[in-house]
């Protein structure tokens, strides 16, 4: 029997909003992010279409059409924005959209641009409807209007911008405004990870960590990792703490199933909450539909944190359904827990 590292924190895997591992988290982040689209595993079509795209631009000599990413969170959004602006040899410049509270935080940026830079706005769903509106004619005609003082006597300015690419990325598609949507010349859909692309991202980070791990190990860990880049590197870090406490050279097959057993991470990567919300669904609900904010009260956990982090990967499991009533457990999330699945109607007829 392996001991047990008890500093291991196990309920904070997969959202690990826990401030005092942030800083830590987003280094280490920083050293497995890939640098080029040749170091970006997986995600296919996503980089053909890029490919087409930085040729053309090359080409043609002008800088590429701005570009939409979206995806659950921990898919590698961030990491290909920062590849394209690699790709092209141009500079990035990166905030999000909660970060700018008015216009003028905006302008202050557009206007610092230089030509052919990439101006990468994370959570593009979160900005202020008066500053995305300034956003608009700065996408298409690289200008921007700022009202100078007020009243009556207030004067309108145009301001010519660079030329300059804004890639935007958005876990939350269908909450960005149709006028911004349709300013974007390409939009980038990145899906779920395949196991085996999760492996060769855990073997790659194993390679820049120095550490050892085994083909049956890598595995394992991958089957786990919600088929998310972010959380397959995280379960990396844990299982080698984990080996580091036991003094073990190698990670193996067994350390990774104690480690993510001290994890509370069960095989194909759910965690206590996971299981607490489709429990929940099912035994108090018998399957649902309940509504989020009932399920948010139920775990402890934001409506958001269910949304952005939980539900994505149950529903690629097949596990949730979301319906304009509220959530489903599928039959799978009940054949998971071990609970006999039961139809609504034939739950109705033994009563
Ligand atoms: N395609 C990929 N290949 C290798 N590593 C990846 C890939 N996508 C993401 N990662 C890793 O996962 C981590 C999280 O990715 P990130 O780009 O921050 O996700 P997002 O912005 O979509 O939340 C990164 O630090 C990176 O190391
Ligand atoms: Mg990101």
């Amino acid at each position: 029997m392996i001991q047990r590292d008890k500093s291991q924190k196990p309920q904070k895997i997969i959202t690990s909003a826990f401030a005092e591992e942030d800083a830590v988290i987003s280094k280490f982040e920083q050293t497995l992010r890939p640098r080029t689209l040749a170091e970006y595993v997986g995600q296919e079509i996503v980089k053909k279409n890029l490919i087409i795209c930085i040729e053309a631009g090359r080409k043609r000599r002008e800088p590429i059409e701005h570009i939409l990413i979206h995806s659950p969170a921990g898919l590698g959004k961030t990491t290909l924005a920062n590849i394209i602006a690699n790709e092209i040899g141009a500079n990035i410049r990166i905030t999000s959209g909660p970060v700018l509270e008015k216009q003028g935080d905006l302008a202050a940026i557009l206007t610092n641009l230089q030509n052919n830079d990439v101006l990468f706005i994370d959570e593009i769903h979160r900005l202020k409807p008066a500053v995305e509106e300034i956003l608009y004619s700065a996408m298409e005609d690289f200008g921007i209007d700022l009202i100078l003082g007020k009243g009556p006597s207030a004067k309108s300015m145009r301001l010519n911008l660079p030329r300059f690419t804004l890639i935007g990325a958005t876990t939350k598609i269908s909450m960005l405004s149709s006028p911004l949507r349709d300013r974007f010349g390409h939009t980038f859909k990145l899906n779920f990870y395949s196991i085996d692309e999760i492996k060769q991202i855990i073997l790659r980070s194993a390679k820049i960590l120095n550490c050892e791990i085994t083909q049956a190990a890598a595995h394992k860990l991958a089957l786990s990792s919600r088929q998310t880049p972010r959380i397959a590197n995280r379960l990396l870090r844990r299982t080698r703490d984990f080996a580091d406490f036991n003094a073990a050279k190698i990670i193996t097959e067994e350390i990774v199933a104690e480690s993510l057993s001290a994890l509370g991470v069960d095989e194909i990567g759910l965690d206590n909450t996971d299981r607490n919300l489709i429990r929940f669904i099912i035994q108090k609900f018998h399957g649902g539909p309940v509504g989020l904010n009932t399920l948010a009260a139920a775990t402890s956990e934001e409506e958001e944190t269910i949304e952005d982090i939980y539900e994505p990967y149950l529903m690629q499991l097949g596990f949730l359904d979301r319906t304009p009533r509220g959530r489903i457990a599928t039959e799978n999330a009940y054949k998971h827990l071990g609970i006999k699945w039961q139809t609504k109607d034939s739950q109705q007829s033994l009563l």
